[in-house]
């Protein structure tokens, strides 16, 4: 199953939390329930929170039985903003909302019933196009992959970080499928551990033979040439190509370029945001202290403990060997390359 869908009026979702011990699905009812699954992070992921907050735009519309169309529009405009807080890195979550506000707000769209219908099958081709988009990228990056490679991975990138398939993790799969040997490296993730409780997870099911690292050993690999490349996700992508992914990415750019290892974040281009000029303007998620202080449930430290939580970091584009998109590999002149790339997004699919 997909790891967000419609399904008879309400948002189904894999809860992620329960991750790797139960696999269960939980359903949605209202937007602002969706919102808070977002913020949560019973879903995550930059791909997935968009699909989810795409859907939680039709129970919006669902939950105002207004047969207004001008009322309707309003309520959707206030229900888009309430989504679009609920996580401020990911750029996929502000794109797909506001996807789903320019069809509300099209000249098209006459009745309320009308938009009510028109934004379900937009949401729905939003989640559709992630999974062919994901297959393209996995098609482009795999290219990248030999026989025998060993990859390093961050986060999680799979299909539970998308619609399904997934980014980075997705290129390994593809490789994986071609019948590549290929061996990874997945860091645990701190602190919430995506990497240990999520991409393990999905290694296992696919076959993918993996090892869980601490977040801290990955230099020491690379400089013991223990690792042939290095595959990572992206939040929110500056026209520049300053690349923002969950924290800890940034220090594997740096130690990939000191060892000569080449580093590639892997990135649809809804990831991109043209509007932005440098990852200096990325707004960057800082969590709550209890995910250090009680990781899942546990009392790590005693409670008063101070504590930093950035969820995000952000790698500069001189670190970036290139960015594998649905539109080809982009390297260097980045600004240039990025501009023609985001260019070529298939109109079907925007
Ligand atoms: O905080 P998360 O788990 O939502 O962070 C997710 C990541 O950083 C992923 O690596 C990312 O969204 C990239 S691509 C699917």
């Amino acid at each position: 199953m997909r790891t967000v869908e419609w399904n008879a009026g309400k948002v189904k979702m894999i809860d992620q939390r329960q991750l790797p011990w139960e696999f269960v699905h939980v359903d949605f009812e209202t937007h602002e329930d969706v919102a808070t699954a977002i913020k949560e992070m019973v879903v995550r992921g930059a791909p997935a929170i968009g699909a989810a907050a795409s859907f939680g735009m039709v129970l919006a519309a669902n939950q105002n039985t207004t047969s207004d169309l001008k009322a309707l529009q309003q309520y959707l405009g206030e229900a888009g903003e309430r989504l679009k807080a609920a996580r401020p890195t990911a750029v996929n979550l502000m794109w797909a909302v506001d996807r789903i506000l320019r069809l509300a707000t099209s000249s098209d769209l006459v009745t309320a019933e009308e938009l009510r219908e028109a934004l379900l099958q937009e949401a729905q081709n939003i989640a559709d196009d992630d999974v062919v988009i994901n297959r393209r990228m996995a098609a482009n990056g795999a290219t990248l992959i030999k026989d025998g490679d060993t990859i390093l991975h961050h986060c999680n990138t799979g299909m539970l970080a998308t619609v399904d398939y997934g980014t980075a993790l997705g290129v390994i799969r593809m490789a994986h499928e071609q019948g590549k040997n290929i061996h990874v490296l997945l860091d645990e993730t701190r602190p919430r551990m995506q990497g240990a409780r999520l991409s393990a997870w999905e290694c296992k099911q696919l076959g993918i033979p993996f090892e869980i690292i601490p977040d801290s050993a990955a230099g020491h690999f690379m400089a013991h040439g223990e690792v042939d490349i290095v595959l990572v996700g992206a939040d929110r992508v500056a026209s520049n190509g300053d690349t923002a992914n969950k924290i800890g990415t940034y220090h594997l750019g740096v130690l990939a370029k000191e060892n000569g290892v080449p580093f590639y974040p892997v990135v649809p281009t809804s990831t991109i945001d043209m509007n932005i000029q440098s990852g200096a303007d990325i707004p960057i998620e800082e969590r709550g202290p209890d995910e250090l202080r009680t990781p899942y449930g546990k009392a790590l430290v005693p409670e008063d403990y101070p504590v930093r939580n950035p969820a995000f970091d952000v790698t500069p584009a001189r670190y970036i060997t290139g960015l594998v998109t649905e539109n080809g590999i982009v390297r260097a002149p980045f600004i240039e390359n990025i501009a023609r790339v985001v260019q070529e997004r298939p109109l079907n699919l925007t």
